[in-house]
């Protein structure tokens, strides 16, 4: 298949690629390196799958319209986008423009060409969960920050594509996705960070109380999830979860990383307004209608994603 993949260059994007070029599909991959790291693709340099790795926006129509006349794509996975809560809050601008018109655009030459969008939204849109069976696809909303509110608006402009225009697409919701090539500084992820932090003998600083939770998916299950969805016709004009299916508190995982009480610090919060309390996801569609399950536990997820780190990662 011809496969456009936004956001390759990005963490999850270059696990998408990774398996999408050891599947045999013919790859384009765009993104504006905002965030993205040419370095993620490396490995994959010389593939012949790997047909062109285009810097350049998702919000640059022309662009797009060049490669989607160019190419004729089967599927178009979305993953390009601005993913940071506390930046979203600080410019809201730039990930309304990222996630949400930039959605737009894609959706538009997929409309023309009739290629199927798989568009990666988050498990930030939720509300807190209260049930100890975890968040189903039926769960709230909120939109508790811009990214969130960014997320839910491209959503809906997707199923509204499928309902309108009777074009395959679906919304995925992946839940907090950690393991190697996430940046482990700032702006990485908390698994990441708190590996590195430990690893350099630093102490691991939690916003908060630390009692929030969240529910950990390595990154491999997580690709594994997002390339399924393109080649099924059952989850077309669905929202699909994926996640680990046990949350832990950002406390506990502190803890599990470091094993010293002593290195943990609580700081106070930046942006207690947009915090989600708990996380919990429940899969069980992913696991009806694609068959999907994550295989990775978090004690061998972190045991990998520390080892990547240790061998010098990307920092
Ligand atoms: N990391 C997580 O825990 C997680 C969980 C659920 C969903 N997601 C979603 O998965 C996707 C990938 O996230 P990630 O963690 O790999 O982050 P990432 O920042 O590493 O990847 C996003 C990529 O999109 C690129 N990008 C941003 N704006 C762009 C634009 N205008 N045009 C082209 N490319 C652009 C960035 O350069 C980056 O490479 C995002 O859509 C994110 O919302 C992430």
């Amino acid at each position: 298949m011809n496969i456009l993949l936004t956001g390759g260059a990005g963490f999850i994007g270059r696990w998408v690629a990774r398996q999408l070029l050891g599947e045999g599909h013919h790859l384009w991959i765009l993104d504006d390196l905002s965030n993205g790291r040419k370095e993620n693709l490396h490995e994959f340099e010389g593939h012949p799958g790997l047909e062109e790795f285009i810097v350049g926006s998702i919000l640059d129509e022309k662009l797009l319209e060049g490669l989607f006349n160019a190419h004729n794509f089967d599927i178009c996975y979305h993953l390009g986008a601005s993913i940071n809560v506390q930046d979203s809050i600080d410019d809201p601008s730039t990930t309304f423009n990222n996630d949400t018109v930039g959605t737009f655009y894609i959706l538009e030459q997929c409309r023309r060409h009739n290629t199927k969008v798989v568009f990666m939204s988050t498990c930030m849109v939720y509300d807190r969960c209260n049930e100890e069976t975890g968040i189903t696809e039926l769960h709230p909303t909120k939109p508790a920050s811009p990214y969130a509110g960014a997320k839910v608006a491209a959503e809906n402009m997707v199923l509204s594509y499928y309902y309108a225009y009777g074009l395959p697409t679906v919304v995925i919701r992946p839940f907090n996705t950690y393991g190697p090539f996430q940046k482990t500084g700032g702006e990485g992820g908390v698994v990441a960070i708190f590996i590195k932090n430990e690893l350099n003998g630093l102490d691991l600083n939690i916003y908060g109380d630390g009692t929030q939770t969240r529910d950990l998916l390595y990154v491999e299950d997580c690709a594994r999830f997002v390339v399924s969805a393109g080649f099924s016709d059952k989850v077309n004009g669905e929202i699909v979860n994926a996640g680990l299916g046990k949350d832990i508190s950002v406390n506990d995982l502190a803890l599990l990383i470091s094993g010293d009480p002593k290195r943990i610090k609580h700081v106070e919060h930046i942006h207690p307004q947009s915090e989600i309390q708990k996380l919990l996801c429940n899969s069980d569609k992913a696991s009806r209608i694609l068959s999907w399950k994550p295989e990775i536990s978090l004690e061998v997820g972190i045991r990998r994603t520390r080892e990547w780190i240790q061998s010098g990662g990307l920092a």
